[in-house]
């Protein structure tokens, strides 16, 4: 079995997260929606567009939502808990069946791929949860993620290095052992392995101290500069927001507002909504 049918096994039921209360209780959705129309997203280099969709037989979770992200950019999706941001996440990777809407890739409907087959495509995916192998080593968890390559993995793997420093340190270690902010380093590492061009990341920066979370920030950026599009969920919204090209706000499964992320840090109801003020 390879790890990303591990991971297709794993379908969200984990999805539990952290500190996860950023007080956007008493939202009302349909009402407020922002006046931007949803992005004009076709040509985008990646976009799951009107995606509708939900787990088994139950209800939609995503009620037509559209994400998109050029090559090099970094957008990011926030919004309250169980709004459907890692459900979106995993429409993308296509490890939910959508009811409507597409997924398209460089100009490619991939909408019916697998995950298996996006990676093939150029796709990577960090999910919320069970995102190493603990009990692997460092080293091993990147050579994992290379699993469907068959030429020279070594430089990517010093590539990895150079960008997570300590990784290299701690190459024969146990990934399990590391702290919250390398197992994260080694997640992402192992990601990179494939040499994607779209790295989608649920929620990098859970459970990790703030300066952690910044330099995690600068290598997600360092990233994006090689050419690498980031599409990235986080709860660390007005920080994310930051260093965000496109910005998605997402509620029930919709799309609540869009905009840059200097657009929406500006905005006085996603402020008041959604970055405590
Ligand atoms: N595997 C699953 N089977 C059935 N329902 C699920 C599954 N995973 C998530 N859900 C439901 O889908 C809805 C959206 O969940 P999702 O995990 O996408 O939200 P989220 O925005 O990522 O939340 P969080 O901020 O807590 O990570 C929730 O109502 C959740 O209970
Ligand atoms: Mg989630």
């Amino acid at each position: 079995m390879t790890d990303y049918e591990a991971l297709r096994d794993n379908r969200g039921n984990n999805d539990r997260s952290i500190a996860k209360d950023n007080g956007s209780g008493g939202l009302h959705v349909a009402d407020n929606r922002q006046t931007r129309p949803a992005p004009s997203v076709s040509r985008a280099f990646l976009v799951g567009e009107a995606m509708v969709g939900g787990y088994g037989k139950g209800p939609s979770i995503l009620n037509g939502c559209t994400i998109a992200a050029e090559k090099g950019e970094i957008a990011v999706i926030v919004g309250p808990n169980g709004a459907g941001k890692s459900t979106a996440m995993k429409a993308v990777f296509g490890m939910l069946d959508l009811r409507q809407g597409s997924v398209r890739l460089n100009g490619e409907d991939i909408t019916r791929l697998t995950p298996q087959a996006r990676v093939a495509k150029g796709m990577a995916f960090v999910p919320q949860v069970r995102n190493i192998f603990p009990s692997m080593s460092v080293e091993e968890n990147l050579e994992m993620g290379a699993f469907l390559r068959r030429d020279d993995i070594s430089r990517t793997i010093e590539q990895v290095y150079g960008l997570f420093t300590i990784l290299r340190d701690k190459r024969r270690q146990p990934a399990g052992e590391l702290s919250g902010g390398q197992r994260q380093q080694v997640a992402v590492g192992r990601a990179l392995m494939t040499q994607p061009s779209v790295l989608m990341l649920d929620e990098p920066t859970a459970g990790v101290s703030p300066i952690v979370m910044d330099e995690l920030f600068d290598r997600i950026i360092e990233i994006a500069r090689q050419g690498i599009t980031i599409l990235m969920v986080e709860q660390n919204a007005r920080q994310a927001l930051e260093i965000a090209d496109k910005g998605y706000v997402l509620v029930q499964g919709g799309n609540a507002f869009t905009g840059t992320g200097k657009e929406l840090l500006a905005d006085p109801q996603v402020r008041k909504s959604f970055l405590g003020g």
